[in-house]
């Protein structure tokens, strides 16, 4: 166990519960409860003092406007995500502090390390050759990059010429990126050669090449990372060394909007196409830098690592806007978690002294397999505040991460919110507590939520609902989908009006007010952290030509958190074989990416279905989960329900 400064003490009556001690109050930027009822009892003036803390070219001159589905933070007020998150530290004087710090994967190979100053010469090249490439405001640039120092860059860059970034995750597929090169209309994507995992190369730009034919991307820069062999086509690839090669190293950062788009983030919802989430310039900067410097209590010496993928939103949150913006050092880790041992991220901790670490239940409950042993080989003295995000986590590994990785002396952060909100809604602040397992916390400071039930009206303490959140809205919280404001309206906004943002979580609340989330209430998956409908998991089985109908349901998994499990119909005339079943993965793999296997495919004659031929994925769901299977006679076929119980074993 590794011993440290100490920022918690137990509860002396409740088991399990811990609050923040003397010292942790001290050094917390918020430690007197009291910062809740007073930005209760004005959320506009909250947010306004939080705004005032970046800089703005133009100030805003209205703090919240609502209208019906249609509500705006700092209205009027200009400024930049990219001078917010660099160039007000070089002007502070901070120039040489470093702010990215980037560890590869092979543990020989020296990493790279970049001051607030190098990492403003280097936005402003890429920011500049973006622009020689025909790159202006308001146009949309994908990113498909590893976890190398670029992706930050390229982050930063592209709106700090006002232009919009559309990250997609390295590990999906070709088609998952094409789908969103095509549906935001990108103009350049920003990719790199390959990368590595597990210490062998991946080629990367080969699906870039068979992503991009049909869309309007017209240039393709290519990041060398992992040397490896790829074709470039020429008048459209160019290398990202050679681009910038030349290029100013001043660029002056594009005044916007606050309302002004900043960034689309394609995520799951409950139908195979994926939704492009919009989030704009002011509500969310400043909802990412408020909750970064208090939900992880950020310092002038704070090393801050979150391992989440720069694919994600919580990525471009907290690794790259949220301590940037903060003037901390983040930390970017290239590779895996098993590589070339279990203990690396431990090791990377003690190499670097991280004293802030966010990560997921699920990667939790990996450590938690490989044992112990791991991190009690490291240091992790320095380490001063845990935090988790992605899914409800269980007790078993909250205490183990609280135990052996925090030493028992640090507080975790236990962060709920969403690709949609942009930044967290409901954790226990540092100086605040209580750090429950299971219990995510109260609403953030200036953050209104409730317990719902269908009608909207709030439930009682202690009883279970839908979690919504109340205007004013979050000022992260997404402006619309890209290209579709039904869906939109009809996603957030159907079940209770506009006046209130349906998360489509279940929840309850204890007496204190303290959130704990118990898990999605539609037909999205969370496997591995990772968001997924089991409609597109259906949609990229459905595209295999033996295959006639699909049903997909969750599968609670001891690590994953969730897994898709599938149930298929074949076509008349095909067999079912193990054969056929590894071709299934790869038609998966191909139209998603291997996150999207199903970990178990039971081929079968029928799945239940309602009299007007809906397929009854309840029932499916009961099955896979040894649960009771409720009444079927209402169905077109309840003696399927025998055949598949037997299909799948199901004892109840
Ligand atoms: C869904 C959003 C936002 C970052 C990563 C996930 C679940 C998220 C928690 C938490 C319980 C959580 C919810 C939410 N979720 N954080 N601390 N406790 N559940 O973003 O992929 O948009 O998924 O993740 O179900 O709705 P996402």
């Amino acid at each position: 166990m590794s011993k440290g400064e100490k920022w918690v003490q137990p509860d002396p009556e409740r088991t399990n519960w811990y609050w923040p001690n003397e010292t942790a109050k001290a050094r917390a930027w918020v430690s007197d409860p009291a910062v809740y009822e007073k930005a209760a009892a004005d959320p506009e003036s909250f947010w306004a003092e939080r705004a005032e803390e970046l800089d703005w070219f133009e100030r805003w001159s209205k703090v919240y406007e609502d209208a019906p589905y249609e509500f705006k933070w700092f209205s009027g007020g200009k400024l930049n995500l990219s001078h917010n998150s660099i160039d007000r530290h070089v002007k502070a004087g901070k120039g040489d502090k470093i702010a990215l710090i980037w560890e590869p994967e092979p543990a020989d190979e020296e990493g790279r390390v970049l001051t607030y100053k190098e990492l403003l010469a280097e936005v402003s090249k890429l920011a500049n050759a973006l622009k020689q490439m025909g790159v202006a405001k308001g146009d949309r640039v994908g990113i498909y990059l590893p976890m190398v120092p670029e992706a930050i860059i390229a982050m930063q860059a592209v709106v700090r010429i006002g232009a919009v970034h559309s990250v997609v995750f390295s590990a999906f597929s070709a088609e998952a990126l094409r789908d969103r090169m095509l549906d935001c209309g990108a103009k350049v994507l920003i990719t790199a050669d390959g990368y590595y995992r597990r210490g062998k190369p991946i080629p990367l730009k080969p699906n870039a090449d068979r992503a991009l034919a049909g869309t309007q991307v017209q240039k393709v820069l290519v990041v060398k990372r992992s040397g490896s062999d790829v074709p470039m086509e020429s008048g459209r690839d160019v290398w990202y060394h050679e681009a910038v090669k030349g290029a100013s190293e001043t660029c002056p950062p594009e005044p916007m909007d606050a309302e002004d788009l900043a960034f689309i983030l394609y995520t799951s919802g409950t139908t195979g196409k994926p939704k492009g989430v919009m989030h704009t310039t002011g509500g969310y900067a400043v909802h990412a830098y408020a909750t970064s410097k208090w939900d992880f209590n950020l310092h002038e010496n704070d090393i801050h690592w979150c391992t989440a993928d720069v694919g994600w939103i919580t990525g471009h949150t907290y690794i790259n806007y949220g301590p940037l913006m903060n003037g901390v050092t983040t930390l970017v880790y290239e590779g895996t978690p098993d590589y070339p041992d279990f203990g690396r991220m431990w090791q990377v901790i003690e190499k670097h002294k991280v004293t802030v670490y966010y990560t997921a239940p699920t990667a939790i409950r990996m450590h938690v397999k490989w044992g112990e042993e791991w991190p009690e080989k490291y240091n992790l003295s320095t380490l001063r505040v845990l935090g988790t995000v992605g899914e409800p986590i269980n007790e078993e590994a909250w205490l183990w991460y609280f135990n052996h990785i925090g030493g028992g002396r640090c507080p975790i952060v236990d962060t709920w919110w969403q690709t949609e909100t942009g930044a967290t809604c409901v954790q226990a602040l540092p100086g605040m507590g209580p750090f429950i397992p299971t219990v995510a916390g109260r609403p953030f400071p200036g953050i209104r939520a409730a317990i719902v039930d269908a009608g909207g009206n709030e439930v009682a303490r202690g009883e279970g609902g839908y979690l919504v959140l109340q205007p004013p809205f979050p000022p992260g919280l997404l402006r619309g989908l890209y290209g579709d404001v039904e869906k939109y309206r009809g996603t957030y906004f159907s079940e209770y009006g506009p006046g209130l943002y349906f998360t489509r979580d279940g929840a309850r609340m204890d007496e204190m007010g303290n959130i704990r989330i118990t898990g999605r209430v539609d037909d999205v998956m969370n496997v591995a952290g990772h968001r997924l409908a089991t409609a597109e998991v259906e949609d990229a089985l459905t595209q295999h030509a033996l295959v006639s109908e699909v049903a997909v349901v969750s599968r609670p998994d001891e690590v994953k958190g969730e897994v898709p499990i599938a149930f298929l119909l074949l076509k008349k005339g095909a067999q079912p074989s193990d054969g056929l079943k590894k071709e299934l993965i790869k038609t998966v793999d191909q139209h998603i990416g291997p996150t999207a296997r199903p970990a178990e495919i039971y081929f079968v004659d029928d799945v239940p279905k309602t009299r007007s031929g809906k397929i009854m994925r309840r029932v499916l769901k009961a099955l896979v989960r040894g649960e009771p299977v409720g009444d079927v006679a209402t169905l077109r076929n309840p003696e399927s329900v025998e055949e598949l119980k037997q299909a799948v074993g199901y004892k109840s």
